[in-house]
């Protein structure tokens, strides 16, 4: 893999008590092209503006998938990449559904490898500290004709990373507006599923909301997600999730806490939840906890949901699933607790730089 090292590092630099959510990237990116049915040879280059054409079809269509994914450091300075196969394999079944080529195997994972051992520096050991991996593939065919593109361009940016939110996490559910429709693209994580988002939860910010919760596109009657969280109720000592669909995405936070939660002998559902059910289990005190779950935000609480005009606060408890399967789950990510499952592992070069 050609590797051309940033002249200026920009890691002394940068102010690493003052990192809003994606908003700092590392010295370097990984760039690889579709072209003539393959893909060529990647390539690891400085972070810096790339040049499409202003035909470039992503920016007509929105033919773009990505993958959100985490890397860490344990306490031998070692970096740790977490599930790294579920995201490889996720990106594939988005490009799939967006009509877009898949990534070979040995792109993704080599380059993830060359690209985190090089700007391992930006991954801090602190406590809660992460380094946001953002591979996406987008189409840069020229030509609007309202077509899948011949030619992609796959590339992986990373972004040191403290919390997604700050603050309380009070949600309202969203009874016109839908995240993803019956049959439409929301499984896959295809940019434009975020785009359509935006709208809507915009209007939920300006009444104080931190985030929508968006129920199905025909009735509005059942719980799908929560902003860009899987969601979650703890109904007395069983914990409840949407089942996946193809309007759900399948998180792979929700599949390790699926999994964490059934290894701590807690009791599981995947189903169906009605907004109604939710409402009345809050009221009645039988639900009492809610949160969410992803990549970007791990385990966030939810402190209330409106439905309508009636607020439903969530009270706090003590023994919390929420708390004990974060604390598990990041133990796991930083190499603190015993990886039992064979969920991370270390980022190893294979070329020696100079
Ligand atoms: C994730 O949490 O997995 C995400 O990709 C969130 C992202 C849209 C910021």
């Amino acid at each position: 893999m050609k590797i051309t090292k940033t002249s200026i590092s920009r890691l002394k630099s940068t102010d690493f008590s003052n990192l809003p959510f994606g908003t700092v990237f590392s010295d370097h990116m990984l760039i690889c092209n579709f072209k003539d049915g393959k893909w060529g040879p990647a390539e690891i280059l400085p972070y810096g503006p790339i040049s499409i054409s202003p035909g470039s079809k992503v920016l007509h269509y929105g033919q773009s998938v990505f993958e959100g994914m985490k890397a860490f450091k344990n306490s031998n300075n070692e970096v740790l990449l977490f599930r790294k196969e579920e995201n490889y394999k996720r990106i594939n079944r988005s490009a799939v559904r967006l009509s877009i080529p898949e990534i070979p195997e040995d792109i993704f994972m080599n380059g993830l490898d060359e690209l985190l051992s090089l700007d391992n520096e930006w991954c801090k050991a602190d406590e809660g500290y992460s380094l946001y991996i953002r591979p996406f593939i987008f189409a840069s065919s020229e030509g609007v004709k309202a077509s899948a593109s011949e030619e992609y361009t796959f590339m992986i940016i990373t972004s040191p990373s403290t919390k997604y939110y700050e603050g309380e996490m009070n949600v309202v559910v969203e009874e016109h507006f839908t995240r993803a429709p019956k049959g439409g693209v929301g499984s896959a994580k295809a940019a434009g599923n975020y785009a359509a988002s935006f709208y809507p939860t915009k209007q939920a910010n300006a009444k104080g909301f931190q985030q929508l919760i968006w129920t199905d596109s025909i009735e509005h009657k059942y719980i799908e997600e929560s902003g860009t969280m899987n969601i979650w109720f703890r109904v007395g000592d069983k914990l409840v999730t949407p089942e996946l669909s193809d309007s759900i995405l399948g998180g792979i936070t929700r599949e390790s806490i699926l999994t964490l939660a059934k290894n701590n002998g807690i009791k599981v559902e995947q189903r169906k939840i009605l907004v109604s059910e939710v409402v009345e289990g809050i009221k009645s005190g039988i639900i009492i906890e809610v949160f969410g779950t992803g990549t970007a935000v791990t385990v966030n609480p939810i402190n209330s949901i409106t439905f309508r005009d009636e607020k439903l606060v969530i009270p706090t408890i003590e023994y919390s699933y929420a708390i004990k399967l974060k604390q598990e789950l990041q133990g796991i990510q930083k190499g603190k607790l015993e990886d039992k499952l064979g969920w991370t592992s270390k980022v190893v070069s294979k070329v020696s730089l100079s």
